[in-house]
């Protein structure tokens, strides 16, 4: 089977990168794979992250989340590490032996703002799917690989639209499931990882249908008005907010609608193929003005009410937040913020139980947040999770030509740093 990705099927870049990075293997190159060895990097990691589908259900999954608004004409690019001088063997090139290490990485619009004022538009790449072969691990394989691709990333070039001028790539980020040793050592710094954990029974006391008359059922026609109301709104607040000492740059992936799409595209695979049904409830609107409008009106930047986009995880049978739209909160505001928040923990708590789910998660909640939790499941009911092994947010920096001033991560804040940058 053939991924119905429209990305080149040959590699564009085939040679070593000329800079004298010190990595243990220097013979071996990294390169966007082949068609075929795209598949065949899902034939070699495949027992480690099919989850719940058969082999074949994952292989039909990744190429088709690899044909989405996200991922088609080379948002994604799937990387091979392989011996330029390993001799072809008769079956070459039917077997994936000759593939040492392998990963992907997906282009995400991103944002910079600096303490000096400035705003850049920039890409960030995502990696995701690290894979050595069992025969294959322990002999520093990933490790080249990944020192490389960090170094190659910097300069790949932005092939989505080839009619506009390439952003600049600012910055590439990853979430390891290893810990954070081992790709600090090749330059990704973790950040902040935590969560935020919640049941989906709540207590007999919570009614329900109390907050039901405020709250909006969100489809999927409308996150794109959504994600542009909702980026309109981190761009002046990435700027407008004042930076804490020390911090010199700002860094968020936006949450677009793209990005909403791709992980909607696996969520719906999954459901269908578990349950026989795919999720069409995508989150959840709560005014907290008279006057707030749904969906929010275009050129608005949604401060008038707040909201939730989800995601269902149906491996481990949870509802994850990608996104929670909070607006500014002020002294006049604080209360019908809480009250929005309350109910949107309500409506998240509904549409888990429906699904048959018993967890809810929210990534790097604010303290409102935790509140508005803790008000309605109760002090003993919630955890607040700091990650030391999964999913650790993990950033790798791009100064840009004559900069340098900004160090990581000390000198760099990932904000908005939610569910919905993971891939
Ligand atoms: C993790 C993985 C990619 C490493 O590949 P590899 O080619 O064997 O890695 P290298 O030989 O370059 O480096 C080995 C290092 O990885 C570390 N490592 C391997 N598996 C690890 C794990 N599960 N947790 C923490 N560290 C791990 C080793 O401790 C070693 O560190 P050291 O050099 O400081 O001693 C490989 O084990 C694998 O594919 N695992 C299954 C998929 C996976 O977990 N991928 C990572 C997702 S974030």
């Amino acid at each position: 089977m053939a991924p119905s990705t429209t990305s080149p099927s040959s590699p564009t870049v085939n040679s070593a990168p000329s800079s004298p990075i010190d990595v243990k293997h220097p013979h071996l190159i990294l390169r966007p794979a082949t068609i075929p060895e795209r598949h065949y990097s899902w034939v070699i990691n495949n027992s480690s992250w099919r989850g719940v589908l058969s082999e074949n259900a994952y292989y039909l999954r990744e190429a088709h989340l690899s044909s989405q608004d996200l991922t088609r004409n080379g948002g994604i690019v799937f990387w091979v590490l392989v011996d330029p001088a390993a001799p072809c063997k008769p079956s070459c090139p039917q077997t994936p032996d000759h593939i040492l290490s392998a990963c992907e990485t997906i282009r995400k619009p991103c944002l910079i703002a600096r303490s000096n004022g400035e705003v850049e538009d920039v890409i960030s790449w995502g990696i995701g799917g690290v894979y050595t072969s069992e025969q294959h691990r322990g002999k520093g394989y990933a490790r080249t690989m990944m020192q490389l691709l960090g170094h190659q990333l910097k300069d790949f070039p932005d092939q989505t639209d080839t009619k506009k001028t390439p952003l600049r790539v600012g910055f590439s980020v990853l979430y390891s499931d290893i810990g954070k040793q081992f790709y600090k050592k090749v330059g990704w710094q973790p950040h902040e990882s935590s969560h935020i954990s919640f049941p989906s029974q709540l207590p007999s006391s919570v009614s329900a249908s109390s907050v039901a008359a405020k709250v909006k059922k969100i489809a999927k026609g409308d996150l794109k008005a959504l994600c542009a109301v909702d980026c309109a709104h981190i761009r002046r607040y990435i700027t407008k907010t004042p930076f804490k000492p020390g911090i010199k740059a700002r860094c968020v992936q936006l949450p677009v609608a793209e990005v909403m799409d791709w992980h909607h595209a696996r969520e719906e695979f999954i459901g269908e193929y578990v349950t026989g049904k795919a999720p069409t409830v995508k989150g959840a609107w709560v005014p907290i003005t008279q006057t707030a409008e749904y969906p929010p009106r275009e050129g608005s930047e949604g401060l008038d009410s707040a909201w939730v986009i989800w995601t269902h995880d149906f491996a481990e049978k949870k509802l994850l937040f990608l996104r929670l739209h909070v607006p500014p909160v002020t002294s006049a505001n604080k209360d019908a913020v809480s009250a929005a928040l309350r109910a949107l923990v309500v409506a998240a708590a509904e549409e888990s139980q429906a699904w048959g789910f018993n967890e809810i998660i929210s990534w790097n909640p604010d303290d409102l947040t935790e509140e508005a939790v803790k008000s309605v499941v109760g002090e003993e009911s919630y955890d607040l999770v700091h990650r030391e092994k999964d999913s650790i947010a993990s950033l790798m920096w791009y100064h840009r030509e004559g900069g340098g001033e900004e160090v990581e991560p000390e000198g760099i804040e990932w904000m908005f740093n939610e569910k919905s940058g993971w891939c």
